[in-house]
């Protein structure tokens, strides 16, 4: 019988562990075997599992449908430690969609995204450029929460980053906001460093994305040092509501 992967870790984890509160100290060869075995079976499943996700997600033609997938994904490790997905919610027919980077404590404990510390600036800097968080749709690269709050790896975003290109087709917003540098790299699957990046318009296809401070980042520091950063945000999210208001101007209904 199948049994999840993430399932099959933690018994395996008690088994060791238990093993070795009993004094064992070695591993029998067939043991040995069997876990090498089962490493291999993960990689396969893993490798499997990525093909499957960019190849079928071109069939998924509606949010809900998309989101009924995602919240089955075990596509990377970090399934195995979440609580819930979190996809992203908000206005499914945006002018402008946010993308964070991943989701922390409390978006991993509700299923929500931005409502921890960074999501009440993130409201907070939304409203200064009068844009209500109801009009946006807001995300992150990766769905699920890295353990305490990492950065990320690689392989986590290569995983997760059909669902959020899916995202953004099916959403069709004009403009995109990436909140950090993680996010503008994956978005515009670029390396450059978040201040080359921000501060200006790029162009992806028939949208274009700008890329500012992610709001922890902007919390992380006091005094001066987040005067300035907050300054160089603002900067941003000027830009950002010139072209918001031409394009609400333009968009129908
Ligand atoms: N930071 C993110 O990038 N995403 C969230 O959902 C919350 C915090």
């Amino acid at each position: 019988m199948e049994k999840p992967i993430h399932q099959v870790l933690e018994e395996l984890t008690l088994w060791l562990k238990f093993q070795k509160d009993s004094g064992v100290d070695l591993i029998h060869p067939e043991v040995a075997q069997s876990l090498e075995r089962l490493d291999m079976a993960v990689k396969r499943r893993k490798n499997a599992g990525q093909r499957t996700v960019s190849a079928d997600l071109s069939m998924v033609n509606s949010l809900s449908s998309l989101q009924a997938i995602v919240e089955q994904c075990r596509a990377c490790g970090l399934s195995a430690t979440r609580n819930k997905v979190v996809f992203g919610e908000g206005n499914t027919n945006p002018v402008l969609m946010i993308i964070g980077e991943a989701p922390g404590r409390e978006e991993d404990r509700t299923g929500r995204p931005f409502v921890g510390k960074s999501g009440e600036l993130l409201t907070k800097m939304l409203r200064a450029i009068n844009i209500d968080r109801q009009e946006v749709f807001i995300t992150s690269v990766v769905k699920c929460r890295p353990p305490s709050n990492r950065t990320p790896h690689k392989d986590e975003i290569e995983a997760c980053l059909p669902y959020l290109q899916r995202q953004i087709s099916l959403l069709d917003p004009k403009l995109i906001l990436c909140l950090g540098g993680v996010a503008g790299q994956a978005v515009l699957g670029v390396n450059s460093s978040l201040s080359d990046l921000r501060g200006k318009f790029h162009q992806l296809h028939e949208r274009k994305v700008a890329v500012t401070y992610h709001p922890a980042y902007l919390l992380r520091f006091g005094g001066n040092k987040q005067q300035h950063l907050k300054r160089k945000a603002w900067h941003d999210l000027q830009m950002l509501q010139k072209e918001y208001d031409k394009s609400r101007q333009k968009r129908p209904g």
